[in-house]
């Protein structure tokens, strides 16, 4: 087909804009929507001067966020109150759910086949709000719902590589579980070029990927959190649904789906995207035994961040 509507909801904001403008540059793109309650037509008028062939349309407030996202194939959705420092990813928890509650809604109803990539945090209960609030509308497809944990893997390429003097281009390295805290676990074991060192060492780069969002919002200083480095693993998460969509072979993308591997019903691993957005879940890489304890940490931590989000959709 080679010919994808992507809407980005939050197109105006911090991850937004460099997001939009990044999947302005993807050639499967040929209509990009941008839909926000602030700014918008600014920011389509300027990015639909840059020379590539996708028509660039802005959306502004609620009563155009159903034509925004009408026939889209990709949703992806950055839109919510960021974290301030001295704040928990949980803290925006109330603004950030109603959000993609209104919006999942609208998807129901405009794009029911399209597949939605979910930014806004907290990741590990947002997604599973937006699947009730599907479910509720008839529409739910789990093989077409994600949270975008993609950032995870971009910064544990990026530590690696810088770490052992290659190019984090060349590093493979799952990272599974959710996208907050102790509930992300980098694979280390698995890392390709393997990442070696004595436990303390092991725990440290662990520790760091796990509190890599608070380290940016700490160096912001107010400014807010991780916007573009978020902005690339957004759009680097795209593409490759887009190209799944596309008909390629071997996309692997790490990402938050429903699963039956663990017992959080909601659990990234690496996954095989394809048509009809997950083709094939990889499921548990091996881990090792520090791993292990690592995923027992995680799982009740990620249980009650899922059942938070079923709480919300059906207070
Ligand atoms: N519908 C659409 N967009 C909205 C809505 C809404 N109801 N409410 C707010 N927005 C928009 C804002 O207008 C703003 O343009 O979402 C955008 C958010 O941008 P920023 O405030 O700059 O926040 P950002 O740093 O981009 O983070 C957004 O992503 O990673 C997460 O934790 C982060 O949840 C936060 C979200």
């Amino acid at each position: 087909q080679n010919n994808y509507k992507v809407t980005v909801c939050g197109a105006a904001g911090g991850i937004g804009q460099p997001l939009s403008l990044l999947l302005k540059q993807n050639p499967l793109v040929t209509d990009l929507s941008l839909y926000d309650i602030v700014h918008t037509p600014g920011v389509a008028a300027d990015l639909s001067h840059i020379d590539t062939k996708s028509k660039t349309t802005g959306f502004i407030g609620a009563d155009q966020l159903g034509d925004s996202l009408k026939g889209s194939d990709v949703v992806v959705i950055p839109a919510g109150v960021p974290r301030k420092p001295g704040m928990t990813r949980d803290d925006l928890f109330n603004v950030n759910a109603g959000i993609i509650k209104d919006i999942s809604n609208s998807i129901a109803k405009n794009c029911p086949k399209a597949l939605v990539a979910i930014i806004t945090n907290p990741v590990n209960t947002c997604v599973p709000i937006a699947a009730e609030i599907l479910k509720k509308a008839g529409v739910y497809d789990p093989k077409r719902l994600f949270g975008v944990s993609t950032l995870d893997v971009v910064r544990a390429r990026a530590f690696i590589g810088h770490a052992l003097g290659v190019d984090p281009q060349s590093v493979q390295i799952p990272v599974i579980g959710g996208h907050s805290g102790v509930t992300i676990l980098p694979v280390l074991s698995q890392s390709q070029p393997l990442f070696k060192g004595d436990q303390a060492t092991i725990e440290k780069l662990t520790v760091r990927i796990q509190e890599a969002g608070t380290e940016v919002v700490k160096a912001k200083a107010g400014a807010g959190s991780a916007t573009l480095s978020m902005a690339y693993a957004g759009a680097r998460f795209a593409g490759s649904l887009l190209k799944g969509l596309n008909g390629e072979k071997n996309v692997v993308e790490c990402s938050y789906v429903q699963s039956k591997i663990t017992e959080a019903t909601f659990f990234s691993t690496p996954l095989v995207l394809g048509k009809s957005g997950v083709e094939e879940n990889l499921g548990l890489p091996k881990l090792n035994d520090y791993e292990k304890k690592l995923l027992e940490a995680a799982i009740p931590e990620l249980k009650k961040n899922i059942q938070k989000g079923i709480d919300f959709a059906n207070a």
